[in-house]
């Protein structure tokens, strides 16, 4: 068991009709000027912008408006929201989405509470000493960003995706309304759980500190995730299954499900945001074809833990060497991200990088985890060039 330092400050506010409080928690975190955060569009059709425009107007709150943020969001976006926010004097920031648009905001906040290029912070070539607060309104259950202390950001130039984690971006509020979510595509839906999955998956597979209290909140984080995602396959309105997978989300990616271990592997993600910066494809489900390619490569030097997730996770209950028993456990999720309907290798996932792209993921991965990365198997450059080549083969 290692130490931790667990914080978590971001209050939140869950359940049926909760937008309707976001002007008083803006009034009650002393908002005076707003730079409203969205994205392509979803939270003008639903009417939920709507909404939040009469809570801001309602609670006499001066805000202007920042929309058109895409997913794997992009760096241009975020200078065009700090030239935005330094013109308009904002003083705080409300993302009304999902992860690509908290992410924008929280680099805009960033922005905005330091001197100098803002993708210094992401580069990892200075610390950021501030970022202005921010509030979440949330419409999709996936990246836990709403609780999170991490940032991700796709600059234009070279397409190439960088992560900035620090406690200062964590939110001061979110609000989560699970019905919000159920205008989502399928494709969305499930791609946010297995990123919710992930979350818990990249802190559980490690080499280091599990604790028995942590591994009994993961395992059963991990259970009700895919419990739910299949009710949503099935009964996409369902509102407490919509629930279930929202407050999933958060818990996955708070930092709860990592107390007192070495911090977790991380190497898919690490992985899939190469994919996510070249390709564009959708995070959780560059996730999901990654793992299983990932999980091969890396049991043998995390038995333990490998073997525990296929009876404790998956319900392996058949005997078997060791080996055998952590196979299966690997071939049961792939069958439960195919029964969402999620890939499980780059084909299923639309995309047929040559060997000259894998071979810059591969360089462009290790440079941004500074050489290596992983504690369920640490990997080097040579290690992410073959499951990414293992990815491609299927
Ligand atoms: O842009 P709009 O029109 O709103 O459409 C969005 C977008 O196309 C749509 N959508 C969202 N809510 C909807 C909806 N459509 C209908 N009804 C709704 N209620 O969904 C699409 C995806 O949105 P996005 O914000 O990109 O999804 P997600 O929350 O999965 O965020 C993905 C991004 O988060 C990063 C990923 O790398 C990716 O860039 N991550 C951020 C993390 C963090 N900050 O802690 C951790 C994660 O591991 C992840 O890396
Ligand atoms: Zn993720």
């Amino acid at each position: 068991m290692f130490d931790f330092n667990f914080y978590t400050p971001t209050r939140v506010v869950f359940g049926r009709g909760a937008e309707r409080k976001t002007g008083k928690l803006l009034r009650q975190a002393g908002a005076r000027k707003v730079l409203v955060c969205y994205g392509g569009g979803s939270v003008i059709r639903s009417g939920l912008m709507d909404w939040i425009r009469s809570a801001l107007k309602g609670e006499d709150i001066d805000y202007v408006e920042l929309s058109g943020i895409v997913p794997n969001p992009r760096l241009s976006k975020v200078y065009e929201g700090i030239a935005l926010g330094e013109k308009e004097g904002i003083d705080f920031l409300l993302a009304v989405g999902g992860g690509s648009v908290i992410d924008t905001a929280k680099a805009i906040g960033y922005g905005l509470a330091n001197e100098g290029d803002v993708w210094d912070f992401y580069e990892r070539t200075r610390k950021p000493a501030a970022c202005l607060p921010l509030g979440v309104v949330l419409t999709i259950a996936a990246s836990g960003s709403e609780m999170s202390n991490s940032s991700v950001i796709t600059k234009d130039e070279g397409m190439y995706k960088r992560s900035c984690n620090t406690d200062l971006a964590r939110p001061v509020f979110a609000v989560m309304d699970p019905a919000l979510t159920v205008t989502l595509p399928a494709y969305q839906t499930a791609s946010g759980c297995v990123d919710i999955l992930m979350h818990t998956m990249e802190r559980y597979f490690t080499n280091g500190g599990n604790m028995e209290i942590t591994d009994a909140l993961a395992e059963g984080l991990m259970r009700t995730v895919m419990r739910n995602a299949l009710i949503l396959r099935d009964h996409p309105d369902s509102y407490e299954a919509r629930a279930e997978v929202m407050w999933a989300g958060s818990l996955s990616h708070n930092g709860l499900t990592g107390c007192g271990s070495d911090g977790g592997d991380f190497a898919c993600h690490g992985l899939e945001h190469e994919l996510g910066g070249m390709f564009d494809v959708t995070h959780g489900a560059g996730l999901a074809a990654i793992w299983g390619s990932w999980a091969r490569y890396v049991y043998r030097d995390c038995r333990p833990r490998f073997y525990r997730f296929a009876r404790r996770v998956m319900d392996i209950v058949g005997e078997g060497s060791e080996d055998a028993i952590c196979m299966e456990g690997i071939e049961a999720m792939e069958a439960f991200f195919r029964s969402i309907h999620m890939p499980t290798d780059l084909q299923e996932l639309g995309i047929e990088p040559t060997d000259e792209q894998l071979c810059r993921m591969a360089h462009l991965a290790a440079e941004a985890a500074g050489g290596s990365k992983g504690s369920a198997k640490v990997l080097h450059e040579c290690d992410m060039l073959q499951i990414y080549r293992l990815a491609a083969e299927g």
